[in-house]
């Protein structure tokens, strides 16, 4: 099976550290970034990954992980959803996507119909939130109803690229993945399943600090 990491972005929130490389070369205790969602999609049964990232940064992780993996270029960081569509050709049937600043401390059992992961969250106004009740996801919610958090782990399948195809972009400028999540939701095409064990993404220095400290435990 075929699996795709998403890899691009600024990772502004990260400071100077991410001046002069991709956020997902970091170190997260005693391995780069970029390894940890390469073991999430391989334990879902991937043999073959396909990493899009911005065009500066393609030398890095070729250097660190060599042959055995795909490259595409996201030219502009218009996005996640952006990133999504430079996979178009590489995956065929269900395909999981995964974000490449998520740390899951538990394997998953690939589904057989696409699917989104949530896990509770004490700070609901920071993630996309799933509204059970209405079946649809709110970004960033200034009253939340749910405190189910959307994690950066996906599983789509092929009519994605005609929903990536048809999304305007926000009033941030970017192609939203909420947008193509929210289109499967209501056309009752998604799953919503609850993540195994441990969620943190990488992105902040508290976030990444946090993995680094599972990861650490978990090594002990
Ligand atoms: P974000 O954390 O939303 O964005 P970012 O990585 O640019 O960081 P910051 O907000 O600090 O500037 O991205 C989440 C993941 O999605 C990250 O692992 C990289 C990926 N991504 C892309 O591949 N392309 C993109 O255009 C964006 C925005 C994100």
């Amino acid at each position: 099976m075929r699996g795709v990491i998403l890899a691009g972005g600024r990772g502004t929130r990260l400071g100077d550290t991410t001046r002069v490389t991709n956020k997902h070369l970091l170190p997260v205790y005693d391995q780069p970034m970029i390894y940890r969602p390469i073991e999430t999609l391989r334990g879902m049964g991937c043999d073959d990954i396909l990493i899009v990232t911005g065009g500066e940064n393609i030398g890095g992780f070729a250097q660190l992980l060599g042959a055995g993996f795909t490259y595409r270029v996201q030219e502009q960081a218009d996005g996640i959803a952006g990133a999504l569509a430079k996979a178009e050709g590489y995956v065929d049937g269900l395909f999981p996507v995964i974000l490449g600043d998520n740390y899951f401390s538990a394997g998953f059992t690939m589904p057989d119909r696409p699917a989104i992961y949530t896990t509770r969250t004490d700070r609901p106004q920071a993630f996309g939130i799933y509204e059970p009740g209405v079946g649809r996801i709110v970004e960033k919610p200034k009253d939340p109803v749910s405190d189910l958090a959307v994690t950066g782990l996906y599983v789509y399948d092929d009519r994605v690229f005609d929903v990536v195809h048809g999304l305007t972009p926000s009033a941030r400028g970017e192609l939203e993945i909420t947008d193509v999540n929210n289109w499967y939701l209501s056309h009752g095409l998604m799953d919503v399943h609850e993540v195994p064990g441990v969620w943190s993404d990488m992105g902040t220095p508290d976030s990444l600090l946090r993995a680094a400290l599972h990861a650490q435990a978990a090594a002990a």
